[in-house]
């Protein structure tokens, strides 16, 4: 390690990052990343490593893009900023304007954001307003997946359901119920598709019925539940969970966070891939391929039309930023949507995505390798030491000693306690994708080896 690198771990050292154990603040072993273009970033000793997560899963339009960079710039020097309160901008108008063109049904309407977590909290807190304006303000419950995750705000991070997220901090939990994640992995042998399709969906209206109806708001659903692990629900489950949302008057808000803007082959995932018009759709990272932060959250007419019959003079949505619409994120929203069609990057992502999923089930092979699944450009590999084992202390470093492995060889990968996960920039060719596998894989075995020789785990155990 260069002597440059050990001196930004150290200033690094001052940085508070997500999910930071607190107690092992100042022990930072990070790669600092230094640079980056197209599928590929180099760290600060020059080393280059394709980004398999593409960032955290955003970039999607690859890294180093000049024109992304001079539109930036041009909306600095033209106008860094304006009051979203009573002012507008031309970038911000236009890109709401052609989110609204390539929303599913009547979502005609766009509320901007500054991330996802920030998109999904005024999202609920529109749910609770909608409700309240109606004039059924008992109807508040939200339900949502354990292993979803709705982002950091106090309400998203109710509404998120990855267990181990849960210590030492507090929740909206009188706000929110949690149900099974559709998790394939879950289905009994002897169940056939279809009921195992029953099952989950059954599993939403037994909470709808044991809550009551009356006192029930939202579903929240991402559609591939994304940092759970890649879980893809059974064929026909959002529709069928949309279905009994109209059936008890509950609104869908469908978390697009991580599947929008291409990383499943179309610009909206609800309708093109799984057949809904939610109400709600929440998204970011892809909207502006993290070259800048935003959010946004999609509201349809139909509820639009509702609060406006109803409210009175008392329809007045207290909620937002003062960077909502900014209008430099908005210039990059628009060259980013721009760079997307003109490359075809969704036909690329369907494409591409469709060999990255076939050439990843190879790794079936390895011993370890106990599950590899996804859809369009987002996979996961998990492994398992521990068969079945309730403790999984034996397998939480090996999502960390393969992203180590892979590092060394190359790649990054987005290590998630025994699994691996990949969300490639939705440019990747064919060629970077074998390149992908075949590192992963070594890192894979070697980190296989690791656990052979330290006697953690053996072939036959
Ligand atoms: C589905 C989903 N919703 C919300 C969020 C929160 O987004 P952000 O980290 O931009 O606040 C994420 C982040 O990964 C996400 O995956």
């Amino acid at each position: 390690m260069s002597e440059k690198t050990a001196e930004l771990r150290r200033d690094d050292n001052q940085f508070i990052h997500p999910w930071d154990d607190i107690a092992k603040l100042g022990e930072n072993e990070r790669t600092v990343l230094e640079r980056g273009e197209g599928v590929y970033v180099y760290d600060s000793d020059g080393k280059r490593l394709l980004d398999a997560p593409a960032g955290m899963w955003c970039v999607n339009v690859g890294h180093g893009r000049e024109e992304m960079a001079k539109v930036i710039y041009d909306q600095v020097m033209e106008l860094p900023y304006a009051s979203p309160w009573s002012l507008t901008t031309g970038p911000a108008a236009q890109f709401s304007a052609q989110i609204a063109a390539e929303a599913p049904g009547d979502m005609n309407h766009v509320f901007f954001t500054t991330c996802g977590s920030t998109a999904v909290d005024s999202a609920l807190r529109f749910v609770q307003f909608y409700n309240n304006v109606r004039g059924k303000p008992g109807k508040k419950r939200i339900i949502s997946h354990q292993k979803g995750y709705h982002g950091s705000t106090y309400l998203g991070a109710s509404a998120s359901g990855k267990e181990r997220d849960k210590n030492n901090l507090d929740f909206a939990d009188a706000l929110v119920h949690h149900i099974p994640a559709p998790h394939s992995l879950w289905k009994k042998v002897e169940q056939s598709d279809a009921e195992f399709l029953d099952q989950c969906v059954g599993n939403l209206e037994k909470a709808i019925l044991e809550l009551g109806a009356d006192n029930c708001a939202v579903f929240v659903s991402e559609p591939i539940l994304a940092s759970g692990g890649v879980i893809v629900p059974p064929k026909g489950y959002h529709a069928r969970c949309l279905e009994l949302c109209r059936k008890y008057d509950m609104l869908y808000l469908s978390d697009e966070v991580v599947t929008a803007f291409g990383r499943l082959g179309h610009c909206f995932a609800s309708e093109a891939v799984f057949d809904i018009k939610p109400d709600l759709i929440t998204t970011a990272k892809g909207l502006t391929s993290g070259y800048i932060p935003m959010g946004a959250v999609l509201v349809s007419d139909r509820l639009l039309k509702e609060l406006a019959d109803c409210g009175g003079d008392s329809a007045v949505f207290s909620n937002g930023f003062t960077y909502s619409g900014h209008p430099v994120a908005a210039a990059a929203g628009i060259k980013n949507l721009e760079i997307m069609k003109r490359e075809k990057l969704f036909d690329n992502a369907r494409e591409v995505g469709e060999y990255m999923q076939q050439q990843l089930q190879s790794l079936r092979d390895i011993p370890i390798v106990s599950d590899v699944r996804g859809i369009g450009l987002m996979a996961c590999v998990e492994c398992e030491l521990n068969q079945g084992a309730a403790d999984l202390e034996k397998d939480y470093d090996i999502g960390n000693r393969i992203d180590k492995h892979c590092q060394e060889l190359g790649l990054i990968v987005r290590p998630i306690i025994n699994m691996c996960v990949m969300s490639p920039p939705l440019t990747i060719s064919k060629d970077q994708i074998d390149e992908m596998v075949l590192i992963l894989k070594t890192g894979i075995e070697r980190a296989m080896q690791d656990c052979i020789d330290e006697g953690i785990w053996s072939p036959s155990s």
